[in-house]
């Protein structure tokens, strides 16, 4: 009965808990980005916002603030959780390479976005066109060059740099130099995509050397890094900077910078990606997003359009944290009530099993000793009862023939149909003794009532009594009653 009590009652949590899970995401996705700047935030967001379209992944997140290492580490830890799928965005393309290799080869299909890895062995890119960046910042160089009226010769162009190790970097530079017309002379210092970085090697840049004529940076932020350090100088020159998302857009209507490169995240392209590998659906291996310049005329409505995503994916985010928090409260109100009914189930289940066992019980009990017990009443009953009438008959037929000397064993026998035997079995039975015996102690007692309530002597008792002689009926008589007839 143990038994039964606890089977149910894991039956019913585990029919709890399954109850209490929401529709269980069937991939886990890692997704492993190299920083936190808002661009990787907007990717974030864009990411999330397709997952709602694909409720079957879930993404675990983790962010390696610039760190090769950390990168690494955090992308071993997820091949050993064994992600279904991996999406990285390498801080540097060597230096993360041969974790991203571990995870390809343990069989984790490995989508790279953004930044590159070197080497093939991943499943699937999905990034900028850096190298036209470069050339839209050379095409940009040159018109600005032409509308100031400057030749060329001279002209000094001060690039600030990403990470060298990163794919953009290296590709903006090359798209760069490949543009540039002859004669612009470029001095490059890294930022490392950091704005406060940015400031700090221009800042320096500007204290040893002359004033360049433009200055380019690989995205807004060191853009704007570039901005500030030159507010220290009376002259302003023309900026450009790559990724036109804001906080870039805001400095270029604020004037604070001259243009951007639009440079997309499209996280929902990698979400979607995801899902096709992870459903085995044929998905586009290369992916190349464009990238189109954006000058003063174009950032204020792509700001208000920046502004208005922002708006939607901050909605999106009060939505699903007030979902998740309704989600909570149903999983505990359905915890809740499957430990009550598991209780429920328990104590009636407990119940009901002890009853029936009881029943069983009771009833092997009454079956084994008390209907046997109850049948040998009875019989013993009608036994005594049949032993009665015949006591009774025997009693009778022998008392009708007291004075008879015919009265012995036979005539009993045949008075009472019974064979000499049964005769003396029965009135064993009933009378203690045999039937002579009996037959002597009914005369006797007989005698004894002649002898007190008549005259008659001791000889004619004995005679009426069929004692063969006085003498024998004295002998017989004290040896009954314990004194002779002539003492009474
Ligand atoms: C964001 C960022 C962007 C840049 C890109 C290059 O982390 O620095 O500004 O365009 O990465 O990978």
């Amino acid at each position: 009965m143990r038994n039964t009590v606890l089977y149910s009652l894991l039956f019913f949590l585990c029919l709890g808990f399954w109850g209490c899970s929401s529709p269980q995401p069937q991939y886990r996705i890692g997704v492993s980005q190299c920083l936190d700047d808002a661009w990787r935030q907007k990717m974030n967001y864009e990411m999330e916002r397709e997952l709602l379209l694909h409720p079957d992944m879930v993404l675990s997140r983790r962010i390696a603030y610039g760190s090769n290492e950390l990168q690494c580490a955090q992308i071993d830890s997820f091949i050993a959780e064994r992600v279904d799928l991996l999406i990285v965005s390498p801080n540097e393309a060597e230096a993360v390479k041969p974790a991203v290799t571990r995870a390809y080869r343990a069989g984790i299909p490995v989508i790279v976005a953004d930044r590159r890895v070197t080497g093939d062995e991943w499943t699937a890119f999905i990034g900028g066109d850096n190298y036209k960046v470069g050339s839209l910042m050379a095409q940009w160089i040159t018109s600005q060059l032409s509308s100031l009226g400057r030749r060329l010769g001279g002209v000094v162009v001060l690039e600030v740099a990403g990470l060298p190790g990163s794919t953009p970097a290296t590709l903006r530079h090359q798209g760069l130099m490949d543009g540039l017309p002859e004669g612009v002379e470029v001095h490059s210092v890294m930022g490392s995509w950091y704005r406060e970085e940015a400031y700090k090697v221009v800042s320096e840049y500007l204290a040893t050397q002359p004033l360049p004529d433009l200055i380019v940076a690989h995205n807004d932020l060191m853009a704007i890094g570039a901005a500030e350090a030159l507010q220290n100088y009376q002259f302003s020159i023309p900026i450009m900077g790559v990724d036109g998302i804001n906080p870039g857009l805001q400095a270029i209507v604020d004037g604070k910078i001259n243009c951007s490169a639009t440079y997309s995240s499209r996280g929902d392209m990698v979400i979607a990606t995801a899902s096709q590998i992870l459903h085995g659906e044929p998905f586009v291996r290369d992916t190349v997003l464009e990238t189109i310049l954006v000058d003063a005329k174009a950032a204020y409505p792509m700001l208000k359009q920046d502004e208005d995503i922002t708006r939607d994916l901050e909605t999106l985010h009060l939505v699903q944290t007030q979902t998740e928090s309704k989600w909570r409260q149903m999983q505990f109100d359905r915890i809740v009530l499957s430990v009550f009914v598991a209780v429920f189930f328990v104590l009636f289940v407990a119940t009901l099993s002890y009853i029936i066992a009881r029943q069983f019980k009771l009833q092997t009990e009454i079956k084994q000793d008390i209907l046997p017990q109850l049948e040998n009443m009875q019989e013993a009953i009608q036994l005594s009862r049949r032993d009665e009438a015949f006591a009774d008959r025997l009693k009778q037929i022998v008392n009708e023939h007291l004075s008879d000397p015919n009265l012995n064993v036979e005539y009993l026998g045949s008075k009472l149909q019974l064979s000499r035997t049964q005769l003396f079995r029965r009135v064993k039975a009933v009378a203690g003794k045999g039937p002579l015996d009996y037959i002597r102690e009914q005369r006797l007692i007989r005698a004894d009532q002649l002898l007190h309530t008549t005259d008659m002597t001791i000889q004619q008792v004995a005679l009426e009594l069929c004692f063969s002689s006085a003498g024998y009926f004295t002998k017989c008589y004290k040896e009954y009653f314990g004194h002779l007839p002539s003492e009474r």
